[in-house]
C-alpha cells in the first residue's frame, strides 16, 4: 500500500515541475516566440545619438527589458573596417547593416570580420546585450534578472552570427543603439520599408557637457573623429578638431530633428526626441515615456533597477560604465570644469542646435558657474514630436 502512495506523491511532485520546466524553457527563449508565419511583426527601435550623450544608459534601459533583443553600436564594424573612409561615404553601408540587424540577418557581419569577429572576440560590446548573455546564446543567465555586462563577459562566450540571429528571432522588439549615424537622409527609405516597423528614438545632450565628457577620454574617440571629419581631419589643426567634430555632431542632430518634423503625420508618432538632462532629472517618468513609445511594459523590477542606477554615487572610474554614477551631478560637471572661453566657442559652433533643442546659453563665466541658473529650457513642444 505504501508503494503506490509514494508513486502518487512522486507524480504529484513531478507534474508541476515539468510544467515549470516547460514554462522556463518558453520564457528563456523569449516570451513572444511563436511558429514562423504567425509571428506578429516585431517593433524596431533605433536609438539614434552621438558619442558621450547618455546612449549607453538608454541602451541598457532597453537592453535589460525581457522583450528586447538589443545590439549596441553595430556600425562600429563598418567604420573600423574602413578607417580611412568617411561617415558620408559609409552611410549606405551603414543603412544596409542596420536594416539587416533589425531583420535578424546577422550574416551581414561576415563582410566585416576583420574588425573584431575574426579572432573570436565576437560582436563589438556583445556583453552589453542581455539577449547574448541568456539562452540560446548563453545558459548562465535568464531574462528575469538584470544581467551585468562585466559578469556576462567573464562567464559567457561571444557567439557567431548564426547564434546571434537565432537569439534575435525570439524577441518581439529589436533595439539598436547607434552613434555613427549623422543625419536621417540615408535612413529615410527604412521608414517606408514594409519589412520594418521602424521607430526613431532621438537622444540628445547639452553639447557643452558632450564636449567636456569627450575631452576626458583622451584619444579613445580618435578613429571615430577621423571618419566624422573625413578629409577635413588632416586639414584641421589638432586644437580645432574637437570643435569641428562637435559642429558635425550638432549639425547631425539638427538634421535628424528637422527631417522628422517634415515627416507626414502618419509617420510622426515613430519619432521621439529625448534629452539626456530630462532623463537624469526624472528617470522613472522619462523611462516610462520611452518604453511607451516602443510599446514596452515598464515592469516593477525594472522600475526599481532604474531608480537604483540613477542614484549611484561618484563619477565612476570607467567612463563607459553607466552604473553607480550620480548622473545628475555628472550632467552639470562641465560648468565647473570648462573655461568660459571654450564654452563660448562651443555655444557658437552649436548655436542652432542648442536653440532648437532647448539648451540656454550662458553669457559670462559668472552665469556658467552659478548652478542656481537652470540652463535647461523647455524642449520643443511635444505636439511637434509626437503628433502631426
Ligand atoms: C582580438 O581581440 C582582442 C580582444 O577583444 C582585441 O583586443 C584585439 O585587438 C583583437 N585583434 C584583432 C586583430 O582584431
Ligand atoms: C535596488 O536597491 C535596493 C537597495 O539596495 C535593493 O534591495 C534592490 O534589490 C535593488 N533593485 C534592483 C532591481 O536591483
Ligand atoms: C545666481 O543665479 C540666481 C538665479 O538667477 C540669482 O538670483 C543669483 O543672484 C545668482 N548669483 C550670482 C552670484 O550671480
Amino acid at each position: 500500500m505504501a508503494v503506490p502512495r509514494r508513486v502518487k506523491l512522486l507524480l504529484f511532485l513531478l507534474g508541476p515541475l515539468a510544467l515549470g520546466i516547460r514554462l522556463l524553457v518558453r520564457y528563456t527563449h523569449g516570451s513572444h516566440s511563436q511558429p514562423a508565419g504567425t509571428r506578429p511583426q516585431p517593433t524596431h527601435v533605433l536609438v539614434l545619438s552621438s558619442w558621450r550623450s547618455g546612449s549607453t544608459l538608454v541602451g541598457q534601459l532597453f537592453g535589460q527589458h525581457p522583450d528586447v533583443f538589443y545590439l549596441m553600436e553595430p556600425v562600429w564594424h563598418v567604420w573600423m573596417t574602413f578607417p580611412g573612409s568617411s561617415a558620408h561615404r559609409l552611410q549606405m553601408a551603414t543603412r544596409d547593416l542596420v536594416r539587416a540587424v533589425f531583420l535578424c540577418d546577422m550574416s551581414v557581419f561576415e563582410a566585416y570580420v576583420e574588425a573584431g569577429l575574426a579572432n573570436g572576440s565576437g560582436l563589438f560590446l556583445w556583453e552589453k546585450s542581455p539577449a547574448l548573455c541568456s539562452p540560446p546564446a548563453c545558459s548562465l543567465f535568464s531574462r528575469d534578472q538584470i544581467i551585468l555586462p562585466s559578469l556576462c563577459k567573464r562567464v559567457c562566450q561571444p557567439r557567431p552570427p548564426r547564434v546571434v540571429a537565432e537569439a534575435c528571432s525570439a524577441y518581439s522588439h529589436v533595439v539598436v543603439k547607434e552613434v555613427r549615424v549623422l543625419g536621417l537622409r540615408a535612413l529615410a527609405p527604412l521608414l517606408r520599408d514594409p519589412a520594418l516597423n521602424l521607430h526613431i528614438l532621438h537622444l540628445v545632450r547639452d553639447p557643452r557637457a558632450v564636449f567636456h565628457s569627450r575631452a576626458l577620454l583622451s584619444g579613445e574617440l580618435e578613429n571615430d573623429d577621423r571618419l566624422v571629419l573625413g578629409a577635413r581631419w588632416q586639414a584641421a589643426a589638432p586644437g580645432e578638431r574637437p570643435y569641428s567634430v562637435l559642429r558635425a555632431v550638432c549639425q547631425g542632430h539638427l538634421d535628424v530633428f528637422r527631417a522628422a518634423q517634415a515627416w507626414p503625420p502618419t509617420l510622426r508618432r515613430r519619432y521621439l526626441l529625448a534629452r539626456y538632462e530630462d532623463l537624469v532629472r526624472e528617470p522613472l517618468a522619462q523611462t516610462a515615456r520611452m518604453y511607451a513609445f516602443a510599446g514596452l511594459e515598464f515592469l516593477p523590477r525594472l522600475q526599481s533597477w532604474v531608480y537604483n542606477i540613477t542614484r549611484g554615487r561618484g563619477l565612476g572610474s570607467d567612463p563607459f560604465n553607466v552604473d553607480a554614477r550620480n548622473a545628475l551631478r555628472v550632467s552639470q560637471a562641465w560648468r565647473g570644469a570648462l573655461p568660459y572661453e571654450k564654452v563660448a566657442r562651443i555655444q557658437n559652433v552649436c548655436l542652432q542646435a542648442m536653440d532648437t533643442l532647448g539648451y540656454r546659453l550662458v553669457a559670462s563665466e559668472q552665469e556658467q558657474r552659478n548652478l542656481s541658473l537652470d540652463l535647461l529650457a523647455p524642449g520643443p513642444p511635444p505636439s511637434q514630436t509626437t503628433r502631426g
